[in-house]
């Protein structure tokens, strides 16, 4: 099994912010880190095979990894070709791979932060998991509210931040504000005196026209990149997702996570997305023409007072009235939206994703007729 060259977490900014159980730990090695062909009876799989396979059209036995076989704990072949996807001079040693941008989410939390005692910043409204994994960590968190236009408020954050955070969260396309964050604010965060590290959460980014940060990882070492293939992919059922960073970073994630956290069917599905990326540039196009359609539809409801512009693969808008409703009776009738009323900047406010012009018709007329039955 091929291993990949090992970054020195000792050294650069890993070694200043992680917390001194992790930068002391031996990470779990195993047999196959060393030897991955022959006969194989180090790992006490099953040599008569696997008792189940995919009931799809997927043929595990095209994969090098068969089934009954651990995959591989570094999945350095998918990271290869995730970087000559993305380019921007990344190598295998600058990515991790993780089941969705979640469990980096989360591996990041407990790398860097001291329980009990250090902090994130996050800067609502913002996607959830950020707080509820602080939460799970016990880390505390501090925010900074978006501009009423969502754009960031980087004097109010650079003034919040203390030596106890050590993770800033950006997310760029927004989760629910659909903007993207242009790159020269991130650059400026990533330049300021704030010393721990700018987590850029680019789950959206093939959706926008604003380019990834992820070009800006070699020049920046406190800047990590969150992508994943649950979006633009159309991938979401296998749980891929990657941290893209300076490679003293994303080696302490190595060594943290589960040996093999990345299962063999994720793996031979995600290798195959990132051969063929023509798919993926034809449905991102797709949902870029219905979501003009769905935005130009939205706008020109008399009961709906703002559409936001998106860089995503969503549209958040305004009601001006009985948003909360609204959603509720569209979910009864078949059509389930996401209110998000409730966050800072978003009252009265629903997010909807782009799918099909079957079912953004489907949604457009539930929500007139929805909204004129509630009026009475
Ligand atoms: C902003 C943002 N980041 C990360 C994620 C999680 O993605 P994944 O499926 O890769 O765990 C989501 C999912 O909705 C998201 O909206």
């Amino acid at each position: 099994m091929a291993e990949e060259k090992k970054s020195d977490p000792s050294t650069g900014i890993a070694h200043l912010l992680a917390r001194k159980n992790i930068l002391e730990l031996s990470p779990y090695r195993c047999a196959r880190d060393d030897y991955s062909e022959g006969v194989l009876l180090d790992a006490n799989e099953n040599a008569y095979g696997p008792t189940s396979l995919p009931t799809n059209s997927l043929d595990p036995y095209d994969n090098h990894n068969t089934l009954e076989r651990y995959p591989d704990p570094y999945q350095t072949p998918m990271k290869e070709l995730f970087c000559k996807y993305r380019g921007c001079g990344i190598t295998p040693a600058h990515v991790f791979v993780g089941v969705g941008s979640d469990e980096a989410i989360d591996l990041l939390m407990r790398i860097f932060c001291q329980p009990a005692q250090d902090k994130i910043l996050t800067t609502p409204p913002t996607y959830g998991m950020y707080k509820v994994c602080a939460k799970v960590n016990d880390v505390g968190i501090i925010t900074v509210p978006l501009e009423k236009d969502f754009s960031l408020r980087v004097p109010e954050m650079l003034a919040a931040v203390t030596p106890e955070v050590k993770l800033l969260f950006i997310c760029s396309p927004g989760n629910p504000t659909a903007k993207a964050i242009p790159l020269s604010v991130i650059e400026a965060v990533a330049k300021s005196q704030y010393k721990g590290l700018v987590v850029v959460d680019e789950a959206y980014v093939d959706f926008s026209t604003e380019g990834s940060a992820i070009s800006l990882v070699n020049q920046y070492p406190n800047i990590v990149v969150l992508q994943t293939l649950s979006k633009a992919f159309g991938l979401a059922g296998i749980r891929c997702g990657f941290c893209i960073g300076g490679p003293d970073v994303i080696q302490l994630m190595n060594n943290v996570k589960a040996p093999y956290n990345v299962n063999a069917l994720t793996s031979e599905v995600a290798i195959n997305a990132l051969q063929k990326t023509n798919v993926l540039q034809d449905n991102i196009a797709k949902v870029l023409a219905q979501r003009k359609v769905v935005m130009e539809k939205l706008n020109n409801l008399d009961f709906v007072t703002e559409v936001f512009p998106s860089d995503s693969n969503f549209v958040l808008f305004r009601m001006k009235e009985k948003a909360l409703e609204c959603y509720k009776q569209m979910a009864d009738g078949g059509v389930v939206t996401r209110y998000r009323g409730t966050e800072i900047h978003c009252e009265n406010c629903i997010r909807v994703t782009i799918g099909t012009e079957e079912e953004n018709n489907k949604f457009l007329a539930l929500l007139e007729t929805t909204f004129k039955a509630l009026q009475g």
